[in-house]
Order: C-alpha cells, then sequence, then structure tokens
C-alpha cells in the first residue's frame, strides 16, 4: 500500500514546515497586513488542516467541522499577487526541510491550484 504524503513527511518535518512558513508570512510585506490573529493560533489551525490535507488524521475536521477553505477565507480580501505571494513564502518553506528533492517538489504540487482558488478580490492599483 501506498504511504501518504503525510506518513512521508512525518509530524516533526509537517510542524517544522508550518515554523518555517509562518516565520516568512509574518515578515511578508505584501501579505503580513491581513493575518491580524495570533500567530501560534493561526499554526495550530495550520497544522491541524495539514495533517489531513496530507493524508493524515482528520484533526480540523474534528475539532471546527468541514473545511470550506474558500468561505472561510472571503473575509479576508485575497488578490492573484497575495497568492503567488503566499506560495512563494510556501516554497521557501518546503526547500528548508531536511527531506529529499523529490518529496519537496511533491509536497509543493499540493498548493498551487488550492492557493489560486482562494483569490476572492480583484487587483486594485492603490
Ligand atoms: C492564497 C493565499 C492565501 C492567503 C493570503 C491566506 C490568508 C489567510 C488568512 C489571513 C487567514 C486568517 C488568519 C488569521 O486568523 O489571522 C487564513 C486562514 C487559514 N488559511 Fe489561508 N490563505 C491563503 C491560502 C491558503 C491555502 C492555500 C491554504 C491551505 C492549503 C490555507 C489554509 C488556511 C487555514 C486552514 C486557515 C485557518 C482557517 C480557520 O479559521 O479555521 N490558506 N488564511
Amino acid at each position: 500500500m501506498e504511504n501518504t504524503l503525510y506518513d512521508r513527511l512525518g509530524e516533526d518535518n509537517l510542524k517544522l514546515l508550518i515554523d518555517y512558513f509562518y516565520n516568512l508570512i509574518f515578515e511578508d510585506e505584501q501579505i503580513k497586513h491581513l493575518f491580524k490573529n495570533d500567530k501560534e493560533e493561526i499554526k495550530q489551525k495550520q497544522f491541524m488542516f495539514l495533517s489531513q490535507f496530507l493524508g493524515g488524521p482528520n484533526l480540523y475536521t474534528e475539532k471546527f467541522g468541514h473545511p470550506r477553505l474558500r468561505a472561510r477565507h472571503i473575509p479576508h480580501r485575497i488578490t492573484q499577487t497575495d497568492a503567488v505571494a503566499w506560495l512563494k513564502c510556501m516554497s521557501a518553506a518546503v526547500d528548508k526541510l531536511p527531506i529529499d528533492e523529490k518529496l519537496k517538489d511533491e509536497l509543493f504540487e499540493r498548493f498551487p491550484q488550492t492557493a489560486m482558488f482562494m483569490v476572492n478580490t480583484e487587483e486594485s492599483n492603490n
């Protein structure tokens, strides 16, 4: 039986990924203004979500119900430029993980489609 991405990555690396990722997000000039809540809380939620997104335990759904990810992002105005910035942070975070290059590629590939799906706002000129 094929192991899930969650199994191959392991929980410790998933936690590392989330640490690296939010350290980058909270420093990112393009999107840091969107993140208004507590950093530890969003990290915990993202850990629960990504566990299930990568084929591990359904932690997020057990606690918060169906993810309805696009709906949950509607209160935040997310442009395509924001999605690209988010993906750049994710790519840099994945790259720092102590895992082989093939697993890095496979992991990163899980994100672009979902990130683009979160875009809910036209670019503005201001
Ligand atoms: C496309 C660019 C994205 C932006 C700008 C963005 C931004 C945000 C913001 C501002 C929040 C609320 C944080 C807070 O509470 O302060 C949030 C929550 C969250 N985001 Fe994103 N996000 C993006 C893409 C994604 C993607 C691709 C995923 C999953 C693969 C994701 C998963 C989550 C989860 C699980 C939460 C917590 C939802 C909850 O409140 O329960 N986001 N995001």
